[in-house]
């Protein structure tokens, strides 16, 4: 796992103040300073959010984006499985450009759903959908992937401008939460992609999901009420997060298509890898932690 800090440069300023200064509680207790700078911890619900990002300062921000249904922990899978990285775009035509420079490159993603057919692209229909299941190691082990889909793909690209972006699902959950615990960034903003230009159901509760992970941390700090709602909904939820996303708009929608309906139940386990899935300022999502894992879909 990386140990690069999120800004370096400050990251050491700040480690040599913590050190040099210290509150004195009486006694033996002496509590570094920095333990009083606070944190923020926010979630963007909706799509609309994508586009206010732009006008938002996010160089000292995190953002872990979230599409549990099914863009991010469809990436996830694919480096379990061993790709070497997946570079997300927004568009049909920049997948596309992207194999022409890049010929061994493969094509996934989706569009209402399924795999993006010849009629879309004026040629050859796309390697892979966007199922998880798809995206085995004898598929995927060593391959980079093109992929875009309906938002996951565009939230991620949104995101491009923070410090660091990280792909969130249930999937590697406990693994993206323990590396930033490892990291401390000031900053946290939890996105959730939804779905066209609606709030999904299940990102809301992935993101939920780790602000509670999260809580012993981030909790003492500047809390949005979009985290407080997502972290109650969650624990709500998570004695039966099948049924809940289940009853989804993107759930429904999956478990209706007998080829799909599995799906579901994939992306909702908990803790099935170890990997931080990050993308990088060069716009690649690549594995921070083991590159294989036991994600045998
Ligand atoms: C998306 O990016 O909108 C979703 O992943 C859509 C899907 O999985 O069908």
């Amino acid at each position: 796992m990386s140990t690069r800090s999120w800004r370096p440069e400050r990251r050491e300023y700040w480690n040599w103040l913590a050190d040099s200064l210290f509150v004195n509680c009486g006694g033996e207790h002496r509590n570094p300073l920095i333990q009083l700078m606070t944190t923020t911890l926010e979630v963007h619900f909706a799509p609309a959010e994508y586009a206010l990002m732009a006008a938002l300062d996010l160089r000292e921000t995190v953002c872990v984006v979230f599409d549990v249904l099914r863009a991010t922990s469809t990436m996830v899978t694919a480096l379990g499985n061993g790709a070497a990285g997946i570079v997300p775009v927004a568009e049909i035509s920049e997948a596309l450009s992207f194999r022409q420079c890049r010929p061994d490159v493969l094509l996934a993603g989706e569009r209402n759903g399924v795999r993006i057919e010849a009629h879309l692209t004026g040629g050859r229909g796309f390697d892979l959908g966007n199922s998880p299941r798809e995206f085995t190691a004898e598929r995927v082990g060593g391959r980079t992937i093109a992929m875009t889909t309906t938002n996951g793909t565009r939230a991620l690209r949104a995101c491009a401008p923070a410090a660091a972006v990280l792909l969130g699902s249930f999937l590697n959950l406990r693994a993206t939460a323990k590396f930033i615990e490892q990291q401390q960034p000031p900053h946290l903003l939890l996105v959730c992609s939804g779905t066209l230009d609606q709030t999904a159901y299940e990102d809301v509760l992935g993101a939920g999901a780790l602000c509670d992970l999260l809580w012993p941390k981030y909790g003492g700090g500047a809390v949005a009420d979009s985290a407080l709602i997502a972290r109650r909904l969650f624990r709500l939820e998570q004695n039966d997060l099948l049924a809940a996303v289940a009853q989804s708009r993107n759930g429904r929608r999956l478990m209706a298509q007998p080829d799909l309906r599995e799906d579901v139940a994939f992306c909702v386990q908990r803790d099935l890898l170890g990997l931080v899935a990050e993308m990088g300022k060069d716009g690649l999502v690549r594995s921070q932690g083991p590159a294989r894992t036991a994600a045998q879909p």
